[in-house]
């Protein structure tokens, strides 16, 4: 599914001497390291601040959280994510109000939004939360305006897509703040747990940096009721090291896409979207968007069996996700059921995400698609 080992190898000696860097200047937390890494990202994603922390799930509530989202608030996002899309809504003392997926590019519709807005657990709601899945933005010319005009922040969830744009805009870049995860499977990883905040606006930065360190603006002056969630030196080095290359690991990952495009379309085995019948459903850029195919996800009908003929041939495969947030046990208490949100249930049921990654061979994708033709065949 993910070979880590090729993008290190080429860049063992690099991040040595990056890691040796800080055991020598011993600046293991935040310090210089982290700093050259915040200022590098915002350089890089076109943003005014860049706030380093522990994870992408306490950027998430990092984020929200030097926003001014609390209790007595909701915020609206997809049932259709990563459980700490929710979680963090939770955890910033929020409600966690759901809305329903666009079932082609599987995030959060601008339409179903607007109709949660409308009814009755619209009435708190102060932020939308969309998430860019598998690497691609969500439809932010609609969240722009959706914002605009009922006066709503709009908190990005980037873990997935570092170097994804919507319109020329870097994600990131496109909300009021916006949460990265660096955890080892992303498309720009650290060697452990890491997140990032980003932000144009100067008074979020400021929050997001007194937050992160027990709501310190002095030492040892708790001014709020932070966390601690900094971020590492050695994940602030190493990452500082990566993002040199993570451009060009885009563009790889790129042509990975395009190339299964082709292959599953010389097999014939391509069906229009967006639901399945027979064949496969391919993923598909929205025009405007620039995608960094951190998952290049499939729909099909017989999934799971699928799935197993392909591990029985050792390909890997994952689901993402096999269980839509709102049947979850953990967020029973959010108070939604089954057929709460069809497209959410019905993408459950179908994606299986197959392998890819900058340094994924042709020979193997080959592989990966005949064996889907055998199954369907
Ligand atoms: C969409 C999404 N949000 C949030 C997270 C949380 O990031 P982390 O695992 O770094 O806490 C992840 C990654 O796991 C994710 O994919």
């Amino acid at each position: 599914m993910l070979d880590l080992k090729r993008q290190y190898r080429p860049l063992h000696t690099e991040l040595l001497e990056a890691l040796g860097h800080v055991l020598e200047t011993q600046q293991f937390i935040l310090g210089e390291p982290v700093a050259a890494f915040e200022r590098a990202a915002e350089e890089r994603l076109g943003v005014a601040h860049a706030v380093g922390c522990s994870s992408g799930t306490d950027s998430l509530w990092l984020a929200q959280a030097a926003a001014g989202i609390g209790s007595g608030m909701s915020v609206v996002t997809t049932p259709f994510s990563f459980f700490a899309s929710v979680s963090s809504i939770l955890r910033a003392g929020a409600t966690a109000v759901l809305a329903d997926i666009d079932p082609t590019t599987f995030n959060l519709s601008p339409v179903a939004v607007e109709a949660v807005l409308d009814g009755p657990r619209g009435k708190d709601v102060r932020a939308i939360l969309p998430v860019h899945l598998y690497g691609q933005t969500a439809d932010f010319t609609s969240f722009v305006r959706i914002g605009k005009e009922r006066g709503l922040k709009l908190i990005e969830d980037a873990a997935q897509a570092w170097g994804a744009e919507w319109q020329g805009v870097k994600a990131g870049a496109l909300g009021d703040a916006a949460a990265f995860s660096f955890y080892p499977t992303k498309n720009l990883s650290a060697a452990g747990d890491a997140g990032l905040v980003t932000t144009n606006s100067d008074e979020i930065a400021e929050r997001a940096r007194m937050l992160r360190q027990h709501g310190m603006r002095r030492r040892y002056y708790h001014d709020e009721i932070g966390w601690n969630t900094r971020l590492d030196g050695f994940q602030g080095a190493i990452l500082n090291v990566k993002l040199k290359y993570i451009a060009g690991w885009n563009d790889a990952r790129r042509q990975v896409a395009e190339r299964y495009h082709t292959l599953f379309a010389a097999a014939g085995l391509v069906e229009a979207g967006p639901y399945p019948t027979r064949g496969v459903v391919l993923p598909h850029e929205v025009s405007g968007s620039r995608h960094v195919w951190h998952q290049f996800v499939i729909r099909t009908p017989r999934r799971d069996a699928l799935r197993e003929f392909l591990s029985a041939r050792k390909i890997g495969s994952e689901i993402y996700y096999p269980v839509p947030l709102h049947l979850q046990e953990a967020l029973k208490s959010l108070g939604y059921g089954l057929g709460a949100f069809p497209e959410a249930e019905r993408a459950a049921h179908e994606v299986l995400a197959l392998p890819i990654f900058p340094e994924l061979r042709e020979d193997e994708q080959q592989t990966v698609v005949a064996a889907i033709a055998e199954f369907l065949s």
